[in-house]
């Protein structure tokens, strides 16, 4: 079985990828981002730096690994770049940073419409990043897309800014939006932000492909969680791409029959940023307690993020579709001091159990959880190192989520530093 793996984020995103990613990088000769933009925000803490990565893969601080922004991918230009200033001054190089000539470039007027279709939502607003995403998304599937490779082409940037920014200007114009596009502006500074990101475009797929074969092990690091995936999760309050990890293939050009495992990061308990379905959520001060020890704001935004219990359905549905092989289980340190913890088993809808995830956006909001007890610890935990060494009401806590969902927890992050890591043989 082939030795590449896929970290996927189990939730709604914010599970502690980066810092998973990070860690199982050290064994990877190339961490591969496949879809998403600078939507995302994976924090990884090394020592007393602490790196805020959006599009760059959490590969990154290994100078020798090789780092592959995918052809799934929304890629802001500017904030690229600016990730790069960032990572140069701390003494990253990035000679090993690659980018997809075929990721898709978010444009200023991607933003306007993410502003104005949150506008035209009202009260039914995702709750978006406002980063552009959903609207590069959606131009990629109107045909109507700029690629890397048409950056960097400006006879063809320019051609398909004639026929994109007036079709886009008139929309903004029908919806009284005082967003003036001026072709040549755009054109002069996404025309600077090419040639600076130049030497780092080319054909990744073929630069994976050839890692593949050459039996170098490739990690694919997902981006936001299973959740808030296009397909499977629960729409319409999602992100613009595929998250889960049949994804991995289409946003990399990587084949299925070259990836071997798929790990699942789970949080401890549940958040999410932005607006929807949260059966488990806390609006109380337990879910404040939680907030605030998990320190529960968002990397991206710095929106305070809704807090909640572990939900198994969920999860269960998460381990079903990405057909994960085990989990890593981040920030059980923050469960610390809450006695007794619970933990979502099942949802009922009008008295009735129900045992999975529906669709139904009527019936999601009217689902209520059922819960079960488990006693909470009091003990720091951020120190140790071994299984063994964790309290045994701890210890207890990660048996029952294997039981509950059949699979593994050979990972267990007890702080955000690389080494507030346990493994399991
Ligand atoms: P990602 O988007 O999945 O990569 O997660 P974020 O980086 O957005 O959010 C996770 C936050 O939790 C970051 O601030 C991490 O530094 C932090 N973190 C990760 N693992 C742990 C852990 O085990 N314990 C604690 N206390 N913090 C953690
Ligand atoms: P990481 O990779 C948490 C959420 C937004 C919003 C919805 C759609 O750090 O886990 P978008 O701007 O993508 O169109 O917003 O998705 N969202 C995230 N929430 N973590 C993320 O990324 C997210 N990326 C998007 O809050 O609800
Ligand atoms: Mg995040």
């Amino acid at each position: 079985m082939s030795a590449n793996l896929v970290i996927i984020g189990t939730q709604w995103g914010d599970e502690g990828k980066g810092k998973i990613v990070d860690f199982l990088a050290r064994d990877c000769a190339m961490v591969v981002r496949f879809q998403g933009g600078n939507n995302a925000g994976h924090t990884v803490v090394l020592g007393d730096q602490t790196y805020k990565l959006h599009l760059i893969p959490s590969g990154i601080l290994y100078a020798d690994k090789m780092c592959v922004l995918g052809n799934g991918m929304v890629i802001d230009p500017a904030v690229l770049l600016d990730e790069i200033k960032d990572l140069k001054s701390k003494g990253h190089f990035l000679r090993n940073l690659h980018i997809s000539e075929r990721a898709h470039v978010i444009m200023p007027y991607h933003k306007y419409f993410d502003e104005l279709e949150e506008e035209m939502k009202g009260a039914d607003k995702i709750g978006t990043t406002m980063r552009g995403i959903g609207p590069c998304y959606s131009d990629k599937v109107a045909r109507m897309g700029i690629r890397m490779s048409e950056l960097l082409n400006a006879n063809i940037f320019m051609k398909r800014l004639q026929q994109i920014v007036p079709f886009k200007q008139k929309i903004l114009n029908a919806f009284g939006k005082k967003r003036e596009l001026v072709i040549a502006e755009i054109a002069a500074a996404y025309g600077q932000h090419a040639e600076q990101l130049r030497h780092y475009v080319c054909d990744t797929t073929t630069l994976l492909n050839r890692f593949v074969g050459e039996g170098k092990k490739i990690l694919f690091e997902g981006a936001q969680g299973t959740l808030l995936g296009i397909d499977h999760g629960t729409y319409p309050f999602v992100t613009g791409s595929e998250t889960t990890a049949g994804n991995a293939s289409c946003g990399s050009g990587v084949a299925p029959c070259h990836i071997g495992k798929v790990v699942g990061v789970v949080k401890a308990y549940s958040t999410r940023v932005g607006s929807g379905y949260f059966v488990s959520e806390l609006n109380n001060a337990l879910g404040e307690q939680l907030r605030k020890q998990g320190h529960e704001y968002g990397t991206t935004t710095g929106r305070p993020r809704r807090c909640g219990w572990l939900d198994i359905v969920a999860l269960k549905y998460a381990v079903m579709v990405n057909g994960l092989s085990e989990l890593a289980v981040t920030k059980l340190d923050v469960l610390r001091n809450i006695d007794p913890l619970q933990i979502c088993v099942g949802y009922t809808y009008r008295d009735k159990a129900v045992d999975h995830l529906p669709a139904d956006m009527e019936m999601l909001q009217e689902i209520q959880p059922v819960y079960q007890n488990f006693p909470g610890w009091h003990e720091d935990i951020s120190n140790c190192r071994a299984f063994a060494e964790l309290p045994l009401t701890c210890q207890s806590y990660i048996q029952t989520m294997e039981k509950l969902l059949g699979l593994p927890v050979r990972i267990i992050s007890v702080g955000a530093e690389r080494n507030q890591t346990i493994v399991r043989a």
